[in-house]
């Protein structure tokens, strides 16, 4: 039996989605690509752009992560800003995050024009011959509205209004193919490298997440069997972070019975929860209109969006302009899918698609 103060885990942090492992396994040939494309920002002048595209929970975010760490620990004239396009969301909000990173606070005022904020950038790159690399993480979030062909086209064209300013761009995606058309004048600037990060294999899993429970449990608290079991769910749904997450559930329910060790029981009663990370993640983030077409979709599987756009009408009295919006951040933040990635088609007659089983999301969103 467990006392009341003890505990399964030897580092409970390991287990949080945010923690950056010291052991980054299986992931070589990429972190090799990516050194290669900033390479030459070491020497001083404008990196390699690149394109990191993969399925979630496949080490992209983690490898962005691993390379600043090692530019910052090299080279005091580079300067690396990982962006969450997720919260980041439009050009101002991306200079914002640069601003804020070459200058260590924010812009002085908050009604601070782009133009402003821009300039300030450039010019520091050019005057203090630093070289900026941007990663644009979940650049698919700036999809809306052709934000990304603004941010590409300010960075990479930076050096024509501020010569001498220097700046590369990682973008980063959980597809297998960036799906989206850029815009001509940004395509002659973003020749990017694409760099793959395929699904981990089976084995690769194992190793993995038996790192995880090495440094993170105690000994004997996840047993072999355990383990392969965790790894045959992680598996299943492909992404690593399934695998941390019921990792950390099982202990906890483990934990909770007072028991030395996670059961297989604890592993499955955990599953439920732990498959469903991404989604719980994704509705977090949505506002109540978003929620609402997000309900009709479901309600109303395969439809076409004029329909969803009549009922969602009905109920809010939104327009169409606010509708299509929302149509385009449910398909970035990976919800449902339709067609329209880029072409800027407005169609009602496109057909919405569900990524999650409807009932999953329905009993969710409290419906
Ligand atoms: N090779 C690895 N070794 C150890 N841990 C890893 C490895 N790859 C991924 N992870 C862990 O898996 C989790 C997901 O990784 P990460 O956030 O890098 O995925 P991602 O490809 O950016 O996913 P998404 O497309 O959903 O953003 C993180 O908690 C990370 O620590
Ligand atoms: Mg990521």
């Amino acid at each position: 039996m467990l006392l009341w103060e003890e505990t399964l885990f030897k580092d409970r942090d390991l287990f949080e989605l945010d923690y950056l492992p010291e052991h980054f396994l299986h992931r070589e040939a990429q972190m090799n690509s990516l050194k290669f494309c900033v390479r030459p920002a070491l020497q001083g002048s404008r990196p390699v752009n690149a394109l990191c595209l993969g399925p979630p929970g496949t080490g992209k975010t983690t490898a962005i992560f691993k390379l600043f760490e090692e530019i910052e620990a090299h080279s005091s004239k580079v300067v690396p800003v990982h962006v969450n396009c997720q919260m980041d969301s439009t050009r101002y909000a991306v200079f914002y995050q640069l601003y804020t990173k070459i200058f260590g606070h924010s812009p002085p005022s908050s009604g601070i024009s782009f133009k402003r904020i821009f300039e300030k950038v450039a010019r520091h790159s050019a005057e203090k011959d630093a070289v900026l690399i941007v990663a644009l993480d979940d650049v698919n979030y700036l999809f809306h509205e052709k934000e990304v062909d603004h941010v590409l086209y300010s960075l990479l064209r930076a050096h024509e209004t501020c010569p001498g300013a220097r700046m590369g761009v990682i973008a980063i995606l959980s597809e297998p193919a960036l799906n989206y058309v850029l815009d001509p004048r940004v395509v002659s600037v973003f020749q990017a490298e694409e760099i793959l990060f395929p699904l981990y294999t089976r084995a690769e899993i194992r190793e993995i997440l038996g790192w995880r429970v090495k440094m993170g449990f105690y000994p004997k608290v996840i047993s072999e069997d355990v383990l392969e079991m965790v790894t045959d769910y992680t598996e299943m749904s492909g992404d690593l972070r399934v695998g941390i997450d019921l990792l950390k559930r099982s202990g906890l329910s483990a934990e909770k019975r007072a028991s030395k060790t996670v059961s297989p029981e604890d592993v499955k009663n955990s599953y439920e929860r732990s498959r469903l990370v991404h989604l719980t993640y994704a509705l977090k983030s949505l506002k109540k209109d978003e929620l609402c077409v997000l309900r009709l979709a479901a309600e109303h599987e395969s439809s076409r969006a004029g329909e969803i756009f009549s009922r969602f009408h009905e109920e809010t009295g939104a327009g169409y302009t606010r509708f299509h919006e929302i149509l385009n951040k449910l398909d970035a933040v990976r919800l449902i899918t339709t067609d329209f990635s880029g072409a800027g088609e407005r169609g009602r007659s496109r057909i919405i698609r569900m990524r999650y089983d409807p009932k999953e999301i329905l009993c969710r969103i409290g419906s």
